[in-house]
């Protein structure tokens, strides 16, 4: 059986299913995975099902079962892929797409019982636009690969210092400005002197999130505040706090920028606020993710504004304005019936309980495990295991897949699951997207989804090369031989190669 991620239960039997003029019925609330099974079948395998009332293969609805669970049941004689809703209809089809076989010119199911569903409902991937624009198509595919590992949410980074992705019809300055930078840093700290430039589209936008949903993954925006907002700055120098006399651009290089918006000026409240509703229209998402990473407070410390709302809404300092602002923008969503996400680095004992973590900061972990076992829901996206723009000397496949996201937690319920992001400062390519995210994906597919106590990585690595197999059909370039636990000198080594020089680990492919 190799499936990735592994099924929580399965016991292989007698037999296979050939396919040959089989015959195909559904219940009509499972019509898009049939449809996307179908597909599959024609596209990869020449395979045409006829719609017929006694078929061999039946999609079934099944409301015992919860809702993204699914069962499959194959014999000789019938296929029965029985499931609550679509969407753990659309997770049986992938574990079927896995267990597809051809032999002596035919193709064929093994016969099997799987009993399946996922141990967090929180499976995600994050994608940075910003850092180096990915267009609508290349956003789709990979939605379609990250269903395929059966993750359910798509985080999409749409704003930093380096860029501002998201078309704003209110606000068309964010884009004729804040779109476009100059050029880009390169690893040698020159600059390639090259503009670069792009956004989404409103229309694209909606696309995408349709593509999402008959895929059954939420995309989930995220408007990086208040720090991390050069791009915006650049577009609208007068939310710079007071006493800051220069004039932002949009960023060329990576890193941390100290220019960072004004929290005591009201017009940055009120564009915010305005920003937020095209938001919420475009995306239907219960959740929107407003950053808090890295926004350090010099300028704050400095300006008048600042320390003014410090004083006027009784807070205790800097830090806790960011809480109060965070908060403000909460409350703003919530009457609009969306909960906020926000980087660990946002943590505070002033941030709305209501209000999500995602934690990834090194060294945070226990801080982190602490506000879980308190009653805060985490999201863990743990920098040294799954950030996936990192070299694979660094994070090994074997040291994502040993992530464990519940470690010195009381309170499970309260870690909602795992997201694997991928930052791309160093990543300008789709092929280098492919190569950074796979097979580690399916690494951190499977913490998500596998029950922690049927974990196993040599067992993991022994299904892995089914998975490949449909990675080259699927024109994936993943990262090939990363299976093995190298030692730490080599990582070491490994690791300072790609500082010197991103691409020697990724020519070799
Ligand atoms: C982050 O990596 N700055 C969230
Ligand atoms: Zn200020």
């Amino acid at each position: 059986m190799k499936v990735i991620p592994l099924p929580l239960y399965h016991e292989k039997r007698e037999g296979k299913l050939v396919l040959a003029d089989t015959g195909f019925s559904y219940s009509e609330e499972l019509a898009n995975t049939a449809s996307i099974f179908r597909d599959y079948l024609r596209k990869e395998a020449g395979i045409s099902l006829r719609e017929e009332k006694f078929p061999k293969i039946n999609f079934l609805l099944d409301f015992n079962l919860r809702p993204e669970e699914y069962r499959l049941e194959i014999s000789e004689h019938s296929l029965n892929l029985s499931a609550r809703s679509d969407r753990g209809a659309l997770y049986g089809v992938h574990t079927l797409i896995q267990l597809l076989e051809y032999g002596d010119g035919k193709h064929y199911f093994p016969a099997i019982y799987i009993e399946d569903a996922p141990h967090f409902s929180y499976r995600g991937f994050m994608l940075d636009i910003v850092r180096h624009f990915f267009d609508k198509r290349e956003i789709m595919h990979l939605i379609e690969l990250a269903s395929f590992h059966k993750l359910n949410y798509f985080h999409l980074h749409l704003t930093d210092d380096q860029g501002f992705r998201f078309e704003s019809e209110k606000f068309p300055r964010l884009n004729e400005i804040g779109s476009r930078r100059r050029g880009t840093i390169l690893k040698d700290g020159t600059e390639d002197g090259i503009p670069h430039g792009g956004y989404l589209t409103k229309e694209d936008l909606r696309e995408i999130v349709a593509h999402a949903k008959k895929f059954h993954l939420e995309i989930i925006p995220e408007i990086d505040l208040p720090g991390h907002t050069n791009a915006i700055l650049a577009a609208y120098p007068e939310l710079l706090c007071e006493g800051v006399n220069k004039k932002v651009e949009v960023r060329t290089s990576w890193g941390i920028s100290k220019d960072i918006l004004c929290a005591g000026n009201e017009k940055t409240y009120a564009l915010l606020e305005e920003l937020l509703l095209e938001i919420i229209e475009i995306f239907p998402s219960r959740y929107i993710h407003l950053g808090g990473d890295e926004a350090p407070k010099a300028n704050w410390k400095n300006c008048h504004r600042c320390q003014e709302k410090i004083v006027n809404e009784n807070l205790a300092d800097e830090e806790a304005l960011q809480a109060h602002f965070t908060n403000h923008f909460g409350k703003f969503l919530e009457k609009h019936g969306k909960t906020v996400i926000v980087w660990n680095d946002g943590l505070h004992p002033d941030l709305d309980p209501k209000i999500i973590i995602e934690h990834w900061k090194p060294g945070t972990r226990k801080r982190t495990v602490k506000a879980a076992n308190s009653g805060r829901k985490v999201i863990m996206s743990d920098f040294l295991h799954l950030y996936l723009d990192y070299p694979h000397w660094m994070t090994p496949l074997a040291k994502t897949y040993a992530f464990d996201p519940l470690k010195g937690v009381e309170k499970p319920e309260n870690i909602l699951g795992v997201e694997a992001p991928l930052w791309t400062e160093w990543v300008a390519s789709r092929s280098k997207i492919d190569f950074q995210v796979f097979p580690r994906l399916a690494a951190a597919a499977e913490v998500a989804w596998t029950a922690p106590e049927l974990k196993d990585y040599e067992n993991f690595v022994s299904r892995l090369q089914k998975l490949y197999s449909l990675y080259e059909k699927m024109g994936v370039n993943y990262a090939r031989n990363k299976e093995k636990k190298p030692s730490i000198l080599k990582r070491l080594a490994g690791t300072r190669r790609w500082w010197k020089d991103e691409d020697s680990e990724f020519r070799k492919n």
